[in-house]
């Protein structure tokens, strides 16, 4: 069977990185217009930075869970498996994904806003890093701000439409076009989340409750 799935927050939750929606999640914490769009690192470098920085040390200090093990578990086995996240953490990466499509970029690589050049961030990034490639001081983490266009689409788009099987799991789906991907599925919808997410009527199967246990539960029944 041909499966996409799309991952969001959700399931590196329960690894202790925080979500962005949920009661004390990032949103709440931060106003998104400073440190998620470009307009906000014009302003002030140094603050995005600083958040992305204390970003990439969480994510380097957290571990996979049961649900990015199941995941990274479901793709060696007999189904064809496309694996898109939302998130920037590289938790399903060192689970055992294969080929992960980050469609909102990732927080380990680093991007030159002058040449497009990319390369691995260090742990700690800096207004003042020069590209590696074209010496330029515009060096931004590698990850799409809202008013950006996310990464990969067409192939995700193919993914999705011609999958078997579209599961989002871990999302609110109240940002597109990831909360849209579902429209594109011509066959079996499934939602695997804590709750119903703003799009959950789109989805023709539910399964609500925390990721490391629904996410394996759902595995072993497919494998
Ligand atoms: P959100 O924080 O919007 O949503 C997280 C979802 O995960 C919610 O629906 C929660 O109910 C659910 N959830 C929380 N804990 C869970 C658990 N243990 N098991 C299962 N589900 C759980 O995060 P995303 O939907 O990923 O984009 O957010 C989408 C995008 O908005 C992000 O990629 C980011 C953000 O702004 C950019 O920064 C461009």
């Amino acid at each position: 069977m041909k499966i996409a799935i799309l991952t969001g927050a959700g399931v590196s939750a329960e690894s202790g990185l925080g979500t962005f929606r949920d009661v004390g999640g990032l949103w709440t914490q931060y106003d998104l217009n400073d440190v998620a769009t470009p307009q906000g690192f014009a302003r002030n470098p140094a603050l995005v930075h600083d958040f992305y920085n204390a970003r990439r040390t969480n994510c380097a200090e957290a571990v996979p869970n049961a649900a990015h093990e199941a995941l990274a578990a479901l793709a060696t086995g007999a189904h064809d498996v496309t694996l898109i996240t939302q998130n920037i953490d590289d938790l399903h990466s060192r689970a055992g994904s294969p080929d992960v499509i980050h469609m909102h970029g990732q927080l380990m690589r680093a991007l030159c806003a002058a040449c497009d050049a990319s390369w691995d961030a260090p742990l700690v990034m800096s207004p003042q890093d020069p590209c590696p490639d074209c010496g330029a001081i515009a060096t931004r983490p590698d990850v799409v701000w809202f008013g950006e266009i996310p990464y990969h689409m067409e192939t995700i788009a193919h993914a999705v439409t011609s999958a078997d099987l579209f599961v989002a799991i871990g999302t609110s789906a109240e940002v597109y076009p990831a909360a849209g991907l579902v429209e594109l599925a011509q066959g079996r919808t499934l939602e695997i989340n804590l709750e119903p997410s703003a799009r959950a009527n789109a989805f023709d199967d539910h399964r609500f409750g925390p990721a490391t246990q629904i996410v394996p539960a759902w595995v072993a029944e497919l494998r």
